[in-house]
């Protein structure tokens, strides 16, 4: 259930704007005081440490306001716990890590005696959020970046990605109240590169603190380019060669931030948010430019006309915007009900092992080096087991749902790492709407309620979002950034998935890079290309199988599984459980794999059944 928010009319001046928002943000900031003290904070602290951010927020509707103060605010707090230089590494994990762990238990609670995670716990249950996606990036802020070397660009960028967990709970919030920050499909790589863009903008506008504690947290492609500059800039000389460096940086850092085309479509309130945060990013970078030998001395600022040339208009916008958008707030949700997962973090065990095979069957035990990393499936054959048994197509799908579970268990079983399944195809469209709903529903309910959700599974989704239920895309990202820091089975879906679409979308993202200099066409290798596939971690697929007596592909993985080997069942797929996968993979085990060489037998008799020895191609790595 949720209650109407009625927006407050367009402010005609900052000080009646700020009078506004205080009645209305109260009953928002909850009716008990110490509630209300705890966002007051929040917001203080907000104001104090982060200007910029502070107007971002006010851009926002009143009633997005406190819950966007304290998820700042408790992310500036983990940063903070982690740039204490006077303390031991070892001690600043600690701390990091009683600080979350007491979170967890004031999630569970339903309050906190602290006062920001008050605020967070409370932000958290009104607005549904679900915090434990802000794993992946509490893991980076232990991560001791006095080592830290990035060799280029994308490993850069992966270590920034903590970043976009918390920019997703605010984007978590604006979805919930009604007016979503909705991206297109093909606007999520210049999302990525905003988000580049405005860590490039920090970065460059905190060099003078970080040269200070001998960090300079650059990819060494871009310093190598400039000969000389990182000894200059370590030794705090502003010579031409790192006047350069910065000069590219700040014009790379400007093409990240501007992505016009990212807000087309969106409702004008959150795309005057996000372009605003834009112009701010460029007013910074002009800062940036124009401070010279300044910016080793100490970070620079936009004039305060600069700023409030940006912000005087987007305040104008956003309001008018607002004013015309009826929000929602959803109904609080009771403690606990967030916490059912408990994290690898908790204890490491705290997972629930996957149910025995009703027969008692056992995984068989295979080497090591006879595994394969990665299996994908094409689970084909529902419709003819249904027809078989005189049942509508859709019992089939319902029924192969089971068998999915069956295979996750089997993998968990035998320590499979990577298991992608089939199953939904773009060329499933062409099926009529009610068995469509059906395979569509069947996913949704499994991702919201089936039992893989509290074991050691990492739920990943690959396909595009268009055409698909928006419910359903929701979940699918949910259970994405729920699940992303376990550790046991890697499960990637695909659903809306085409092969074809996957690779034009990644020459896509390669030709946006060339045209932004990052890559250069003609040195371009397989390695790039793969780097800039949707999941660029996704290792080869090792074995291919397919149920439902086809042998064709149909348009499944042809980048990952070039060289996979295939595997063709007869058996319609609901009629499979885990005992057929792992024949299928002992089956894998017996395979001789080449990758074009040729084959040294091994010198001793004894093993003269076994697969003679191939050196491993280093391009079919496990990504
Ligand atoms: C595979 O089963 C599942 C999906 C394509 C969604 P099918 O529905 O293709 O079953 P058959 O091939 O018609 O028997
Ligand atoms: C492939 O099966 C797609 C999935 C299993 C999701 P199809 O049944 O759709 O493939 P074709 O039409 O037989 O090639
Ligand atoms: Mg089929």
């Amino acid at each position: 259930m949720r209650t109407k928010f009625q927006p407050t009319p367009a402010p005609l001046d900052t000080a009646t704007h700020a009078r506004r928002s205080r009645v209305t943000a109260r009953p928002l900031m909850g009716e008990d005081p110490a509630l209300r003290a705890a966002y007051r904070l929040c917001r203080r602290t907000t104001r104090l440490h982060d200007p910029g951010i502070y107007a971002l927020i006010q851009l926002m509707p009143a009633v997005l306001r406190p819950p966007c103060w304290a998820l700042w605010t408790a992310a500036s707090i983990l940063d903070d716990l982690a740039d204490q230089q006077d303390v031991e590494q070892a001690e600043r994990v600690a701390r990091i890590q009683a600080w979350t762990q007491a979170l967890r238990r004031d999630l569970a609670a339903g309050t906190s005696t602290d006062p920001v995670r008050h605020a967070l716990v409370d932000t958290a249950l009104r607005w549904h959020l679900d915090l434990s996606s802000l794993q992946g990036a509490v893991a980076r802020t232990v991560d001791d970046v006095r080592d830290r070397r990035f060799v280029d660009w994308p490993e850069w960028r992966a270590w920034c990605e903590a970043l976009v967990p918390w920019v997703d709970q605010v984007r978590h919030l604006f979805e919930q109240a009604g007016a979503p920050m909705t991206l297109r499909l093909d606007r999520q790589q210049d999302y990525k590169r905003f988000i580049d863009g405005a860590q490039l903008t920090d970065l460059l506008t905190d060099l003078s603190a970080d040269l200070a504690q001998g960090l300079l947290l650059l990819p060494q492609e871009a310093l190598d380019a400039f000969p000389g500059a990182e000894d200059d800039l370590r030794q705090g000389r502003w010579s031409p060669a790192a006047a350069a460096l910065i000069g590219e940086l700040t014009a790379l850092a400007r093409r990240w931030v501007t992505r016009p085309v990212m807000t087309r479509g969106m409702h004008p309130g959150a795309a005057t948010v996000l372009n605003t945060a834009a112009c701010l990013m460029r007013a910074q970078l002009d800062a940036v430019d124009a401070a010279g030998p300044a910016l080793l001395k100490r970070a620079q600022r936009p004039s305060v006309v600069a700023r409030t040339r940006v912000l005087a208009p987007a305040r104008l916008r956003s309001a008018l915007a607002w004013s015309l958008t009826p929000l929602t707030v959803p109904t609080p949700r009771p403690p606990a009900a967030d916490t059912s997962d408990p994290g690898p973090a908790a204890d490491g065990t705290g997972f629930r092992p996957p149910p025995s095979h009703p027969d008692a069957i056992r995984a068989p035990q295979l080497a090591a080096d006879q595994m394969p990393s990665h299996v994908a499936v094409i689970m084909d054959g529902n419709g003819r087991w249904a027809e078989q048994r005189g049942l509508p197509r859709h019992e089939g799908h319902r029924a192969g749902i089971a068998a999915v579970y069956e295979m996750v268990y089997g993998a968990l079983e035998i320590g499979l790492r990577h298991l992608t399944v089939y199953m939904f195809s773009t060329e499933n469209w062409k099926r009529d709407t009610e068995e469509i709903t059906t395979i569509l529903e069947a996913t949704q309910r499994e991702l919201d309620e089936g039992p893989l959700r509290d074991m050691n599974v990492r739920q990943r989704w690959s396909g595009r979002p268009d055409r698909l239920p928006e419910d359903l895309v929701h979940s699918l990202r949910r259970e994405e950034h729920r699940t992303r820091t376990r550790t046991g089975l890697t499960l990637t879906t695909c659903i809306n998935y085409g092969g074809r679409d996957e690779i034009t979308r990644t020459a896509a993202a390669l030709a946006q890079a060339a045209r932004e200099g990052e890559v250069d066409p003609h040195l371009l290798g397989e390695d790039d290309f793969a780097r800039h596939l949707p999941h660029p971690d996704m290792p080869d697929v090792d074995l291919l199988w397919r149920t439902g007596n086809e042998q064709r592909t149909s348009n499944f993985l042809p980048w990952h599984a070039a060289y996979a080997e295939l595997y063709f069942t007869p058996g319609y797929w609901p009629d499979n459980d885990r005992s057929d996968l792992w024949q299928a993979i002992t089956e894998y085990s017996r395979r001789q794999r080449r990758h074009g060489a040729v084959p040294t037998p091994l010198p001793s008799p004894e093993n003269h059944h076994s697969p003679p020895h191939i050196q491993p191609d280093p391009r079919h790595r496990a990504r």
